[in-house]
């Protein structure tokens, strides 16, 4: 009887730790200002997208003044000087990849500026390789300045997700396989493109444990802005942060199996699969076609740029 009371009290006591940590991570990573350049490594490769595109190497990304840094924020941004031939490769642009990977996390991202503009295509994501068997998690993501950002999960097959789960967005799909993805707009108009960048941006926040991913949204005048997350504290709990503004759950998704290791990548891509969709380009209010567009226009991309404050991690 003493033993079975005094083991009673040792689970109790660890179902509490239990509790406890939950929700609470702390900082190994603050990339802020030229610390992204030990942060991240470029990567001047085809775009997987077709896109109309190039991604150049470090050395040319500094040389053409692409990436830059100060004290407290970086620059990643496209060529806006140079007009293209109709044929022949993309605009100059970037594509970069953290040097870590991670599993479990918490990304923290703190965005002054994202890209904007007909034909752009920007994108801040979590990518496991081989794609998609190791998972990805898109945390910014959109086309042609136009709509709310779109959070998303693409995986190998199987991965699907309960249509009502607890978040403020709104499910696209609900089978993760493959490129379509299952995607959740945010309801901000402020999430995306040139609203989120005329009122300072704002904050994204990524969460991956074993059981679900939540990506949540402050806008840079939102009031709800968890104090961690403003301050770039050493430490976040997750769990005082509210409703996410997307929220994928382990129900019919083993994400100890879906997802790896996964790099974070932010790259910037222009036309392609996605923004350069014809319907999709019109619809958006875009001048002739996607490709002679970016070709013929390098000042069009003066804002087609990512200006970061940080991104903390946190495990
Ligand atoms: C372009 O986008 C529309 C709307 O989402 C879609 O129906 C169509 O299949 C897409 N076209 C191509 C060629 O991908």
């Amino acid at each position: 009887m003493k033993h079975s009371v005094s083991l009673a009290a040792i689970v109790l006591c660890l179902l509490f730790v239990n509790q406890a940590m939950a929700g609470s991570y702390a900082l190994s990573d603050s990339i802020v200002g030229p610390h992204f350049f030990d942060a991240f490594s470029f990567q001047a490769i085809e775009d997987p997208t077709y896109g109309t595109v190039h991604y150049v190497d470090e050395s040319t990304a500094k040389s053409k003044g692409l990436v830059s840094s100060t004290k407290d924020r970086f620059t990643l941004r496209a060529d806006d000087f140079t007009k293209l031939s109709a044929k022949g490769r993309g605009r100059d642009s970037l594509r970069v990849r953290s040097k870590k990977q991670y599993t479990t996390h918490v990304a923290v991202f703190d965005i002054n500026h994202m890209p904007e503009g007909c034909g752009t295509w920007p994108a801040v994501w979590d990518k496991g390789d081989p794609w998609p068997y190791k998972g990805e998690a898109d945390i910014i993501e959109g086309v042609n300045s136009q709509g709310t950002n779109e959070v998303t999960l693409h995986t190998s097959r199987g991965c699907t997700m309960p249509s009502s789960r607890t978040m403020t967005g709104t499910a696209r799909d609900t089978d993760c396989q493959g490129g379509n993805g299952c995607g959740v707009f945010l309801k901000e108009t402020s999430s995306f493109g040139p609203i989120f960048n005329s009122i300072g941006g704002g904050w994204y926040a990524l969460e991956r444990t074993r059981d679900f991913i939540k990506v949540w949204f402050w806008s840079r005048s939102d009031k709800s802005v968890p104090d961690d997350v403003k301050k770039g504290a050493l430490s976040v709990e997750t769990d005082r942060w509210g409703i996410p503004s997307a929220n994928f759950l382990n129900t019919h998704c083993d994400f100890t199996r879906y997802f790896g290791s996964n790099y974070i990548v932010i790259n910037l891509d222009f036309c392609g699969e996605w923004a350069g969709n014809a319907t999709l380009y019109t619809e958006a209010g875009c001048p002739g076609t996607c490709d002679e567009y970016v070709r013929n226009n390098p000042a069009a991309f003066s804002a087609a740029f990512f200006d970061f404050a940080s991104i903390r991690i946190y495990e």
